[in-house]
């Protein structure tokens, strides 16, 4: 399980972070749901470790991660499979070579290995015999499956997406859910999601978490948190401009 406690993360001049606690357990799918520039994104690069925290604790089933060596954290990112926001392909790989790329830097596979690999989970997002194309060729949608056979190729313990339905069509963003369903099944995996789509957060989840000023502001199993009497759920289901929650542009750090 990932242990989250009292993180904190200072970026542009305020706390992005601001003394966040979570407990993600085994096997659940766990949304994180916040409006734009709440600190999502940031979130899930310092469970990875890309990103440093300035503060506060993140234990990864026993291992304290905000200490380690890169060495020893490079073993930890073995385990994580992180599909990123706006599902990043290279541009100039192949979609094959994009697959491949967690397998050739985290593992030892073979090269025979890793291209029957990178066949097998093409096919699992429905992508079969596309090993050769570029990913301009390719619709978002198909693009963002790309992605998501990337993050799954290492066989991590925890994937974490981020926004791995926002920009889709209705369908696509349906299609791409039953996969993650399918795929938490068939991988037995923990996964965090980050969305503010409160669709795909209902079709997929067993958890929600809402993000609000650095903090989690509510955690409920799916159910309970689309009947939750918090002043902030209400807010974000309903979409309304008045309530405890102010909206943030997201680039007040750029202007
Ligand atoms: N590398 C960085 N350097 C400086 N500021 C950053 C950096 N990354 C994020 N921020 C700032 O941190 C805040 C939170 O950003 P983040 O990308 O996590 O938001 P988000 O919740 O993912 O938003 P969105 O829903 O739009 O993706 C923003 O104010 C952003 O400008
Ligand atoms: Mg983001």
């Amino acid at each position: 399980m990932i242990r989250v406690r009292g993180l904190k993360k200072h970026l542009a001049g305020k706390w992005v972070l601001n003394g966040l606690d979570i407990d993600i357990m085994d096997r659940e799918i766990f949304t994180l749901l916040g409006g734009s520039g709440e600190g999502k994104s940031v979130f899930l690069k310092n469970l990875t470790g890309l990103m440093k925290p300035d503060g506060g604790t993140i234990n990864i089933d026993g291992t304290e991660i905000t200490e380690l060596s890169a060495k020893k954290l490079h073993k930890i990112q073995t385990q994580i499979g992180m599909m990123f926001q706006g599902g990043a392909l290279f541009d100039s790989m192949t979609v094959g070579d994009n697959v491949a790329f967690g397998m050739r830097r985290l593992t030892d596979y073979s090269r025979e290995k890793i291209s029957r690999m990178v066949k097998k989970y093409l096919e699992m997002v429905g992508l079969d015999g596309t090993e050769d194309k570029l990913p301009e060729s390719l619709s978002i949608g198909m693009r963002r499956r790309v992605a998501l056979a990337r993050a799954i190729a290492t066989r991590p313990r925890y994937i974490l997406y981020d926004e791995p339905t926002t920009g889709l069509d209705p369908i696509t963003t349906d299609v791409v859910c039953d996969l993650f369903l399918e795929l938490q099944k068939e991988l037995d995996v923990t996964s965090v999601i980050v969305t503010h789509d409160l669709k795909t957060a209902y079709k997929v989840s067993s958890r929600i978490g809402l993000l609000y000023e650095g903090k989690i502001v509510a955690a409920y199993d799916t159910e309970s948190f689309r009947k939750s009497d918090n002043p902030y759920v209400k807010q974000f289901i309903r979409g309304n401009r008045n309530g405890p929650m102010k909206a943030k542009n997201g680039q007040e750090s750029v202007l």
